[in-house]
């Protein structure tokens, strides 16, 4: 295996410990996790533990920390989330190979993707903090004297305490999805990362205190997600829960959330189409198709696992598809030739290989893939399936790997029909230069992104969520503002 910088070695094999209030402490309990690089399925590390009691602890510190933060200055924020992000631009070598090392992720992606779109997004965040706006009114109340005055305004006050709970496929991007904004509002944060990656979240939280976020803004809980997890969203003293994952999880999460009326985001699961219509750029959108699954790993909420391509260009563009997944290399992330990594975990190897058994027994043809590839560590060889019908499993269900169905269409409206049979609504992709037939897609798709001669064209600017089961509510561009807020109407009679 490369050597990981001295640094990130001696990071690894050191002690972690929680971060609660602004110090670092182990699990009340004091167990730990064993945390796997998945490519060799060795353990590199090891983290706290964390449960229920370290949760009550967290949810302390972040109330009295609230107190003050929720009267900081707009540009004290701001500048903290500034600072934040230089920050981690300083440190990102270090925290792309930690992701590679704990994810799998090839090192190329994790250093330009992960890590450039969390910087950005903090820094775009940032000014978010000096932009949160009232609106003044004017009412018509009766029984208010002539000779008086209604004054009527709207002010937006921090929501209190989030409890953010997020996934292992981009395990600093999602922290800094949901830290950002509630940062930026005046509320704290407790961070509760996935057992399966919860470096990056430590190391953040290093960076928070380097750059002197107040104690108990920001807070760091390691831990599973049937103890830690359960206890933050089902916590009386949490005021809103952040989530992105499963969506099975999202409903036991928006459950216990309800409990309470805490507030609730859900970015869930997802099966989202890509459509190739008949006058597509054959190769393009062969290449476009191939990055929007295999990309990751497909480990991705908005993988395009499902290939509706119109029947009279199948074969060619399943022949193209093919030569594009032969083309990746399979290899251990950090190698920097590697564009396929690991999945993340055995029991997600196991998952999706499962997956592909279960394509073989309905009758799917294996155009290419179908194995391991590499037998040490969790890998998956990329995969391409044809010849299933629309109510398979493969089809309906989210797989989350390198697993890519293709299926035929013939008329627009038959497209629609199969692109929106589906429980899940987060993203679709086109693929066509036939203005009339683009446009009548777009208002049909039931997805909360839809791209045209592209997939996962994502920017802190554009709304990001699901229709549907893929959850509830939006985050990047402003929509953050509206979760991490409440509305106080004012009313005075002067
Ligand atoms: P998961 O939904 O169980 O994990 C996501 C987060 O939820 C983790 O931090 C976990 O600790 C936490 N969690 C788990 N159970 C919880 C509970 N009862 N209460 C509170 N928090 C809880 O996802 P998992 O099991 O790792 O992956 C299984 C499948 O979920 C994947 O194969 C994939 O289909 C889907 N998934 C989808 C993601 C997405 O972004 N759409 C991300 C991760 C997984
Ligand atoms: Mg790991």
């Amino acid at each position: 295996m490369t050597q990981p910088s001295s640094v990130i070695q001696s990071w690894l094999d050191k002690r972690h410990n929680l971060f609660i209030g602004g110090q670092w402490r182990p699990a009340a309990s004091g167990q730990t996790l064993d945390v796997y690089n998945p490519a060799t399925a060795e353990v590199i590390s090891r983290v706290p533990a964390g449960d229920a009691t370290d949760i009550d602890a967290a949810v302390a510190a972040a109330r009295e920390a609230f107190n003050s933060w929720r009267r900081s200055r707009p540009s004290q924020r701001e500048k903290l989330l500034l600072d934040l992000a230089d920050a981690l631009e300083d440190r990102a070598d270090d925290f792309a190979l930690l992701e590679t090392l704990d994810n799998g992720k090839p090192v190329t992606f994790s250093r330009q993707m992960d890590m450039n779109l969390a910087i950005d997004f903090i820094r775009y965040t940032a000014g978010w903090a000096t932009k949160i706006e009232g609106r003044s009114m004017t009412p018509s109340m009766p029984f208010v004297p002539d000779d008086k005055q209604i004054v009527a305004y709207t002010r937006r006050e921090p929501v209190g305490v989030v409890g953010a709970i997020i996934p292992w496929n981009f395990p600093l991007l999602m922290a800094v999805w949901k830290v950002a904004p509630a940062l930026a509002a005046g509320c704290s944060i407790i961070l509760k990362p996935a057992e399966d990656t919860p470096l990056s979240a430590l190391l953040l939280a290093e960076l928070a205190e380097q750059v002197g976020l107040p104690a108990g803004t920001f807070n760091v809980v390691t831990g599973l997600g049937h103890t830690a997890g359960a206890a933050l969203a089902g916590h009386p003293g949490i005021n809103k829960v952040a989530f992105t994952g499963s969506t099975p999880v999202g409903k036991l999460i928006g459950h216990a959330a309800m409990e309470n009326m805490t507030r609730t985001t859900l970015e869930l699961g997802g099966k989202s189409p890509v459509m190739v219509l008949a006058d597509a750029d054959i190769e393009a959108a062969a290449a476009g198709a191939a990055q929007a699954i295999f990309f990751n790993q497909g480990q991705v909420c908005t993988a395009g696992s499902r290939i509706y391509v119109h029947e009279t260009i199948h074969d060619i563009f399943v022949a193209k598809l093919a030569d594009q997944a032969r083309g990746l290399t399979l290899a251990p992330g950090w190698e920097t030739t590697s564009t396929l990594g690991p999945l993340v975990s055995a029991k997600q190897q196991r998952r999706v290989l499962d997956y592909i058994d279960q394509a073989r027994s309905d009758g799917g043809t294996i155009i290419t893939g179908g194995g391991k590839g590499i037998e040490t560590g969790y890998f998956v060889e990329p995969t391409v399936i044809s010849g299933l019908a629309q109510g398979s499993r493969c089809v309906q269900e989210e797989i989350f790997g390198p697993v890519v169905v293709v299926q035929t269409f013939r008329e627009l409206d038959e497209l629609v029909e199969l692109a929106n049979d589906s429980p899940y609504g987060l993203a679709a992709s086109i693929w066509s230069n036939d203005l009339s037939a683009v446009n009548r897609l777009v208002p049909e798709i039931e997805a909360g992104s839809v791209w045209v001669n592209g997939h996962n064209l994502l920017d802190a600017s554009m709304p990001f969520g699901g229709f549907k089961q893929s959850g509830i509510g939006r985050e990047l561009s402003d929509c953050p503002i509206e979760h991490y807020t409440e509305q106080k109407s004012v009313v005075m009679i002067v």
